[in-house]
């Protein structure tokens, strides 16, 4: 099957890793390929048309739980700090802290340069007199930050429960990057998803207008537009599952027969019923939440959430290690 996007010449090149991950992905089993390479630009459509659905709570209950705190954040961090935001920012959460801390400088970190400077060139008309300090770099890995903000206490942000997408053992690994990049004394604001009703959890994965569908869908048409792929994704199904053992949402796109596909000239081929895993979305009860942060280097201070006890924001701080007992 030919796909549009080739005849019209429009087929980007790929990126390296993107093919390195798509095939060792389709080979192993289960088969799975990371959920960050769901943000093509298609990709970030959707998942804007995603946070305004009804079923889907966790942004616009964030947005109002840092709305409501924002004050009371500006207090405890106090004025001068360095905001070092752990992804490219978001237009709607990142003005609420910058507004609320009057930090020294703003330092966004993305490994996406083009997600980067676009974020960063919105950010600094919103906020002429700020010294923005766009940082392109793997955040997973501890990191040398600019040195105009070697000396200045940092506050880190990390808000939209992308922790959550995250293995426990990633996201421990992430957490002490983060305390190893802004350093002891450091604060970091933290969203995470809660736990809670499965039925709640599935329809916010799995919603009546089938954005989430078209958005999970969208990386296999990502992958023959940008991998030279034959994927018949009309033959995949949208699958939203809670899995209460490892208190995760997890997503999958489901072949409802038997199908063969070439990817990159390799051949590929998926019995029905086979899935591909595409993202995990991990969820926090408040224990959960607070021995996470411990593992990862945090000390928990302060933790706001919604009346019905949706989503959790944290403030922690990375504190001197004091000798066990
Ligand atoms: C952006 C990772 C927080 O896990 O809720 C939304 C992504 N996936 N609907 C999430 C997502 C399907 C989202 N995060």
């Amino acid at each position: 099957m030919l796909k549009p996007e080739i005849e019209d010449g429009t087929r980007s090149f790929a990126d390296p890793a993107f093919r390195a991950d798509v095939l060792a992905g389709l080979t192993r089993r289960p088969r799975a390929i990371p959920a960050r390479w769901f943000y093509d630009r298609r990709g970030s459509e959707l998942f804007e048309a995603i946070t305004d659905l009804p079923e889907y709570y966790p942004t616009r209950t964030e947005i109002a739980i840092l709305e409501r705190i924002a004050p009371e954040i500006a207090a405890l961090a106090g004025e001068g700090r360095a905001v070092v935001e752990f992804g490219s920012g978001s237009s709607t959460k990142t003005p609420i802290l910058l507004r609320a801390v009057r930090p020294s400088a703003y330092v966004p970190i993305d490994i996406s340069g083009d997600f980067l400077r676009e974020s960063s060139r919105i950010l600094s008309a919103a906020f002429p007199a700020l010294l923005v300090l766009p940082f392109e770099a793997d955040f997973m890995h501890p990191l040398t930050l600019p040195r105009t903000i070697a000396t200045t206490p940092k506050l880190g942000f990390f808000p939209g429960s992308t922790i959550g997408n995250m293995t426990p053992l990633m996201a421990v690994d992430l957490l002490r990057a983060m305390r190893g990049s802004l350093g002891e004394g450091a604060l970091l604001l933290i969203g995470m998803d809660r736990i809670k009703d499965a039925d709640v959890l599935v329809s916010a994965y799995d919603d009546a207008a089938g954005v989430t569908a078209a958005f999970n869908l969208n990386l296999l048409e990502r992958i023959n537009r940008e991998l030279d792929g034959t994927i018949p994704v009309d033959s995949f199904r949208h699958e939203a599952v809670w899995n209460d053992d490892r208190a995760r949402i997890e997503m999958h796109l489901m072949t409802q027969r038997d199908v063969s596909f070439d990817v990159d000239g390799r051949r590929f081929s998926i019995t029905a019923g086979e899935t591909i895993h595409t993202e995990n979305s991990h969820k926090y009860g408040p224990r959960d939440a607070r021995i996470l942060l411990r593992s990862g280097g945090w000390t928990p201070i302060a933790h706001w959430t919604d009346p019905e006890d949706h989503f959790a924001v944290y403030l922690a701080e990375a504190q001197a290690e004091r000798p066990a007992p």
